[in-house]
């Protein structure tokens, strides 16, 4: 069976992909410094190594006969990259270089995420591919980066790469007590408790949120179609929804009234954000990607059900 390396494996995307590969039979380690990601979410029969994405020696033992990598360890913040810059350039642009440069040895293929915070505010939407780049963030320009170094990684090393712009994902095991947490998340999180939201601004700018079953599927069609031309894809649905919507349809899967607090807007964030899903369903086929409200259900069970322990089977090292 195939054995592949998934970074980031213990967090909210990775664990899900982690999951999917052992479904299939696969063979999956995991490196992860679980700086943000937990032990709870190491998939059955995994193994994980505990270390850091840019350690040099730590890659070099992980990918010890791997089949291919799946590259999904960041600081997942923009606002990390604000407090701590060079930190979270470390992580999120070192890191996946110190990926890339153990990829080289052997040419493995290379899957990584990427994200729609490399397009900044556009004015035509939705957002193609082809787009012009402007990133706002140091998060947004470290994950450009890493596009970059892909393509040059395919140019002078051979290496085949698929890169992923994931836009807003949601699913079960987003932590929704994690301050960097999307808004799906904490929205079913406090309206399953009774609780309810608040709102920046008039809860009329969109986003594009994307299941994360779309996102496993997306990256294992990336591992099988990685080239040395590096190609990146949009991972998106093509559906605006307004984050007052995206309230009031949350507070109905929980059965709650929508309990919407208006704050003043934040400075500087983007007023709509919506992905073009051509490229995406040419690679996953008809019937993706998945709609929002059936998704939304399955969050909300999950966090009913709350969050589960280790799972037998799984080792550490
Ligand atoms: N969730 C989203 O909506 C979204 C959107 C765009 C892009 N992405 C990207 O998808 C990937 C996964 O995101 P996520 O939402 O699962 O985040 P997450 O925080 O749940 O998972 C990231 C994992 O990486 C680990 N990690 C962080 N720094 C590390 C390091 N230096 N060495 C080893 N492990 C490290 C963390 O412990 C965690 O388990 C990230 O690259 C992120 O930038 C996510």
């Amino acid at each position: 069976m195939p054995l592949y390396l998934v970074t980031g494996g213990c967090g909210f995307i990775g664990s899900h992909l982690s999951a999917a590969l052992r479904a299939r039979g696969d063979g999956v380690r995991v490196l992860d410094d679980l700086s943000t990601g937990s032990l709870a979410n190491l998939a059955p029969g995994a193994e994980l190594v505990r270390g850091d994405v840019a350690d040099h020696a730590a890659v070099r033992d992980a990918i010890a006969g791997v089949d291919g990598i799946f590259h999904l360890a960041a600081i997942a913040s923009v606002e990390r990259g604000v407090q701590d810059w060079p930190g979270t350039h470390r992580a999120n642009l070192s890191g996946t270089i110190a990926m890339l440069d153990a990829a080289r040895l052997r040419k493995l293929p290379f899957v990584y995420a990427s994200s729609a915070a490399v397009y900044g505010d556009q004015a035509v939407l939705p957002i193609t591919e082809d787009a012009p780049k402007r990133p706002l963030s140091a998060y947004g320009a470290d994950k450009l980066g890493c596009e970059q170094h892909a393509l040059v990684g395919g140019l002078v090393h051979g290496i085949p790469s698929m890169g992923f712009r994931f836009f807003n994902v949601f699913g079960p095991r987003q932590d929704p007590r994690s301050p960097y947490s999307g808004v799906i998340s904490i929205f079913c999180d406090r309206f399953s408790r009774g609780e309810g939201v608040d709102i920046f601004g008039d809860g009329g700018q969109t986003r594009d949120f994307v299941h994360v079953s779309d996102v496993v599927a997306a990256l294992l069609a990336g591992m099988a179609q990685a080239s040395v031309e590096a190609p990146v894809l949009n991972v998106c649905t093509g559906r605006a929804t307004s984050v007052r919507e995206l309230a009031e349809t949350i507070a109905a899967a929980c059965g709650v009234p929508a309990e919407i607090r208006q704050r003043p807007p934040r400075a500087g964030e983007i007023r709509h954000s919506l992905g073009d899903a051509t490229r995406l369903r040419a690679l996953l086929g008809p019937g993706a990607p998945r709609g929002l409200r059936a998704g939304l259900e399955e969050v909300v069970a999950w966090l009913r059900v709350g969050r589960p322990g280790l799972v037998p089977g799984s080792t550490i090292r």
